[in-house]
């Protein structure tokens, strides 16, 4: 690991990352061993080897999966949803899952087809809400997700670019309990992708290594990919484009402070009176039936059509 000046062996590496982890809970004070984590799994190498670090670390951490309904080529969503099954049972802990379509009324490739939405905005969205809702319905005290350095930087750099402000404000690896919206924090805010999936292939986790289908040519994957050159022409980079934006963050905070108050459908916070993700549901679910509709009317007319054949038949043959 050339940023850190520092080569470990197989054996010593997995103490040194589950060490680090622990490292930057504390460093954040994202929670501590009386708090309950709901971690949430994707099936993808930085999720799993979060939960399997924390139960290493002795924290009481169960898994969280929603199932998108994304089939791709090869199943995504089920295969991802195999290897949180698979890593629940070898850690011994529950995985709540969550189903898309089951909850709104279709997946997450019918929800883009059905709004205005793309698949990416719909995702997010539904992910964000069932990750505050589980959460707070199951009692748990902190959402943790696997946003790793890469991650993380490639935000930022995304957000500088743009000149987001309100988002740098909101960018922080803990984001505390305010009006209904659980904490969340991203415990593996220092690891490179690298150094997650090295843990990963170390403890042989069951993860799925295919991205979403969605996520091919996603700009975030071109500015990951400018970054690992910097990176490599100056090992360290990304640690201190990152640590120098903490430092300097309190420079965007309440640039844009907005005021939440319970969605009047479900009670989840919102800015407004009914939540995006109210808004979402009603969206796919008039859709749903209009084209419902349509096709009950179609079907109607092919039955007619199909009857009047018939009459003309049985008229030719009895002509
Ligand atoms: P992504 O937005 O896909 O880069 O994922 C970032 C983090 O969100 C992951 O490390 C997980 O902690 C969480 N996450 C992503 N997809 C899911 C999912 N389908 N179910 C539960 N958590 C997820
Ligand atoms: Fe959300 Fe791909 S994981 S659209
Ligand atoms: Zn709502």
């Amino acid at each position: 690991m050339p940023e850190h000046k520092l080569a470990l062996c197989r054996g010593c590496y997995p103490g040194w990352f589950v060490d680090h982890t622990d490292r930057a809970i504390r460093k954040f004070n994202m929670f501590t061993r009386n708090d309950r984590i709901l971690v949430a799994v994707s099936g993808g190498k930085d999720s799993l080897a979060l939960w399997h670090a924390l139960r290493t670390l002795g924290y009481e951490a169960d898994g969280f999966y929603i199932d998108l309904g994304i089939v791709g080529e090869d199943g995504y969503s089920s295969k991802s949803k195999q290897a949180c099954i698979a890593l629940s049972e070898a850690l011994g802990r529950p995985l709540r899952v969550q189903s898309v379509s089951e909850a709104v009324g279709a997946p997450i490739p019918q929800i883009k087809d059905l709004t205005a939405r793309s698949s990416c905005s719909a995702c997010g969205l539904v992910k964000r809400y069932f990750m505050n809702r589980t959460s707070l319905e199951l009692g748990y005290d902190v959402i943790a997700t696997g946003h790793n350095l890469d991650d993380e930087v490639a935000v930022l750099f995304s957000n500088t670019l743009r000149w987001e402000t309100g988002y740098l404000a909101r960018q922080y690896p803990v984001l505390e309990d305010r009006e209904g919206l659980k904490r969340k924090v991203k415990p593996f805010i220092y690891f490179t992708e690298k150094q997650t999936t090295i843990y990963t292939l170390i403890n042989s986790l069951p993860y799925v290594r295919d991205e979403c289908p969605y996520a091919v040519g996603a700009t975030t994957l071109e500015y990951k990919d400018v970054i690992n050159r910097l990176e490599h022409e100056t090992p360290g980079t990304k640690r201190r484009f990152l640590d120098g934006f903490l430092k300097a963050r309190h420079l965007f905070v309440d640039a844009e402070d907005v005021v939440l108050a319970p969605c009047t459908i479900c009670a989840q916070p919102t800015v407004g009176e009914v939540c995006a993700y109210c808004r979402l549901i009603n969206q796919v679910q008039t859709r749903l039936v209009t084209i419902s509709a349509d096709a009950h009317g179609a079907s109607h007319q092919g039955q007619k059509a199909f009857t009047v054949l018939r009459d003309s038949d049985l008229r030719v043959d009895s002509a």
